[in-house]
């Protein structure tokens, strides 16, 4: 059954090569996906070699976790290894059919890496971003083919979370569509065509639930407390855990975005900006005894 939205599977491209842009952990939780599921090369790019040596490490290591737990077998695991390779050249992906860019969620910087880009892909190639929050339509307005730009929203487990938001920007092209709801199927998520809105439809949501737990911490309310009251509500993970799950620095970010957009019904912890500016990751520590404590 065609997803509710997408344009009719015919108009889909074959993707036999695909590019990622930014080595950091959504980047090498997709690339493994990407390789397991097409079976097609995969290059990362990042901009040294130590964060992109630590983007192929990261995949190798989970490819080991898989072996380890017998999900793949040895071969599996050469060929994977194999299939996912590192490059700081973008020439690398002169033959890509669908380069997916997971960098800093900052608008300039995304409309830059998809202006490099433009200069070594095809006119066809599908250029997707992974944003959580940034507008799609804005990404693709400075290229010369904006027509193959999509929203393309994994979530963070990448592996295991089923859901793929895919969001079509003003200029999205049929084809370009159909290519990213064919994509989505082969790697086995379950695609929603989400509208182009701030934060789409999953973060509104998610910030909500983190936003107000950080209010009641902005009013006096003890962390723990706070987490511990989502309880009743049967969340697969706790939003302060969830929080640290995703990184603080992008939680703020989106959280912002949604404030900037929404500004009567979304505001930015102060909390949260404190623990963001001190450089921290992560937002509770656990003692001696295994206890969680603020950190
Ligand atoms: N990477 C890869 N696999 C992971 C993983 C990770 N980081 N974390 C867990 N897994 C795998 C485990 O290996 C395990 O797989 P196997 O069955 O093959 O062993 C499986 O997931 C289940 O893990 P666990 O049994 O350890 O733990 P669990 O049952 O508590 O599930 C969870 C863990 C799936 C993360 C669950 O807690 C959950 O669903 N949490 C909510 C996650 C969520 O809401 N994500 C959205 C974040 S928002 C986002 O990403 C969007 C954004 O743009 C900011």
């Amino acid at each position: 059954k065609r997803p509710v939205g997408a344009p009719d599977k015919g108009l889909a491209r074959p993707v036999t090569k695909v590019g990622v842009v930014g080595a950091g952990l959504m980047a090498g939780q997709m690339a493994l996906l990407f390789a397991r599921r097409l079976h097609v090369p995969v290059v990362l790019t990042d901009i040294d070699q130590t964060r992109l040596d630590k983007g192929v490490g990261y995949v190798h290591g989970e490819v080991d976790k898989l072996l380890g737990k017998g999900r793949v077998s040895p071969d599996e695991a050469n060929r994977l290894k194999a299939l996912v390779t590192g490059s700081l050249d973008k020439a690398a992906f002169a033959d890509a059919d669908f380069v997916i860019e997971a960098v800093f969620e900052d608008l300039g910087v995304k409309q830059q890496v998809f202006a490099e880009l433009e200069q070594h892909v095809s006119a066809e190639c599908v250029l997707a971003t992974n944003t959580s929050s940034l507008s799609i339509t804005e990404m693709a307005s400075k290229l010369a083919h904006p027509e193959r730009v999509v929203g393309f929203h994994f979530f963070n487990p990448v592996a295991v979370m089923p859901l793929l938001e895919i969001v079509r920007a003003d200029q999205t092209d049929d084809a370009t569509l159909a290519t990213a709801f064919a994509t989505g199927k082969q790697l086995k998520k379950s695609s929603v065509l989400v509208k182009d809105a701030p934060s789409f439809v999953v973060n509104r949501l998610l910030t909500r639930f983190m936003g107000e737990v950080l209010k009641s911490v902005d009013e006096g309310t003890p962390f723990d407390v706070a987490d511990k009251a989502t309880e009743p509500l049967g969340l697969p993970m706790s939003p302060l855990i969830l929080l640290q799950l995703v990184g603080s620095a992008v939680a703020l970010h989106v959280s912002e975005t949604m404030h900037a957009a929404y500004p009567d019904r979304f505001s930015v912890s102060e909390n949260m900006k404190a623990f963001v500016a001190a450089g921290k990751t992560a937002v509770w520590q656990w003692d001696a005894q295994g206890n969680q404590t603020v950190d």
